[in-house]
């Protein structure tokens, strides 16, 4: 403590705001958003039906979901000269720095979207979003890919839309698998928002000096993009293939994990906020199972991730540290049994939590919430007198 102010690097022990929407309990291993459970709403609600919850804060009847729907549909035009934007980057760029760059560019298409003064504006510019994020999102896997870019098609829902844009080649038809929109629908779900995370606080941030929503989802999305956060989905897939590829030796990765001269952890393992079972990883560890059977794939890398799960829940480092398999630790094995590159998996993660990010942006903004400024501990010199050194 110096005078008035409190050191608390990482903000671990600091509330940011008051928030509505979304309710954890680390010990217990609870998850809500506006008071409905994490399995319930993953296992009887569907992704736009969430979304509309976390961002309108009530569960939709089925004309304001059809309503929300056809809102959205009058927005899934994303401007052509962005692929003038697009078309700049190389095709070996990480798809989530893609994303963050388009994002950012739809206010330069959509100035309106920037101060979002009164509801009717509010309302439209969230709609643009859903419906704007979610084909850039999947335009940069096909920058990647070297593919032709693909339309939103408003006759379909929008996690079917999610497929179509990814995977739909330019010629004929394309009728996505029930099996994957289902386990989709339920993947994006259980993203769709976890309180005050760093790229939710990021956005908050940044939607607190009034900069416009798609500058605020921009810098969410980069935020999510570290390894510590949204990008660990990635990071568990290339650790579980590095292990498989070294024989599967989960014992001397979990050495790895707890040497304190190496920096290598174990990815998709521990939490800020869980010290109990993450209740999302308990859901996706379940459904990968599921899918993986259901599609008929074999995958070793499944088996590592239960064989490195098994040990660690014995083991007492991890134990003592309570640490345990969060949200990334299993979503990247079903993500892979779907088609979807490990480089896009963080991209995924950000689809997910877009309703999140525009929930807590939308809350910031009608509560009035002071621009963010938190203050330091100066640790420099004292007054010293200017000599030049030259
Ligand atoms: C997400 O905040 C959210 O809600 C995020 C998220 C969301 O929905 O938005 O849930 C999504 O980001 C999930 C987390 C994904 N990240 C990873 O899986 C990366 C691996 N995990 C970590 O690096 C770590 O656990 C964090 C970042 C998740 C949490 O870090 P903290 O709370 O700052 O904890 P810490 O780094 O201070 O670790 C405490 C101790 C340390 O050991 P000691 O110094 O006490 O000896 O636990 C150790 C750490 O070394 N530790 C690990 C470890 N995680 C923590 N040791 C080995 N492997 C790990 N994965």
């Amino acid at each position: 403590l110096t005078g008035f102010i409190t050191l608390d690097p990482g903000y671990k022990n600091s509330g940011s705001c008051t928030s509505e929407i979304t309710f954890l309990d680390g010990e217990l291993g609870i998850l809500r958003y506006r008071g409905y459970s994490i399995e319930d709403l993953a296992e009887k609600a569907s992704f736009p039906e969430v979304s509309y919850l976390l961002i309108f804060g009530e569960l939709p009847t089925a004309q304001q979901l059809a309503q929300f729907d056809a809102d959205i549909k009058k927005h899934t035009l994303v401007n052509e000269e962005m692929k003038n934007i697009i078309d700049g980057f190389p095709k070996t760029a990480h798809p989530m720095g893609v994303l963050s760059a388009l994002t950012s560019a739809l206010t330069a298409f959509n100035p309106k979207a920037v101060n979002v003064e009164n509801e009717k504006e509010m309302y439209e510019a969230i709609c643009k979003t859903i419906a704007k994020f979610l084909v850039i999102a999947t335009w940069t896997y096909r920058k990647t890919m070297g593919y032709p870019l693909n339309y939103y098609d408003n006759t379909k829902g929008y996690v079917e839309n999610f497929m179509q844009l990814m995977f739909r080649l330019p010629t004929g038809p394309y009728a996505a698998n029930p099996i994957i929109v289902n386990a989709l629908d339920k993947l994006f779900i259980l993203h769709g928002d976890h309180e005050q995370n760093c790229s939710t606080s990021t956005v908050r941030m940044v939607g607190s000096s009034h900069a416009g929503l798609f500058a605020s989802i921009s810098a969410g999305v980069s935020a999510l993009w570290g390894p510590l956060h949204g990008g660990a989905n990635q990071a568990v897939l290339e650790m579980l293939e590095e292990i498989n590829k070294d024989g599967g030796d989960t014992d001397k990765f979990m050495a790895k994990a707890k040497d304190k001269n190496d920096p290598f952890r174990l990815m998709g393992f521990g939490h800020r906020v869980y010290k109990n079972f993450d209740p999302r990883a308990r859901i996706i560890k379940k459904a990968a199972d599921e899918v993986l059977n259901t599609l008929g794939v074999d995958d070793p890398i499944l088996a590592i991730a239960k064989k490195l799960e098994a040990a660690a829940l014995v083991d007492e480092y991890f134990v003592s540290r309570k640490l345990y398999p969060n949200v990334d630790f299993y979503s990247g094995i079903i993500y892979r049994a779907l088609g979807i590159p490990t480089d896009m998996f963080t991209v995924m993660f950000a689809i997910g939590r877009l309703p999140g990010w525009i929930a807590q942006w939308k809350e910031m903004r009608e509560n009035k919430e002071p621009i963010g400024r938190p203050r330091q501990i100066y640790t420099g010199h004292p007054l010293r007198e200017f000599k030049s050194n030259k």
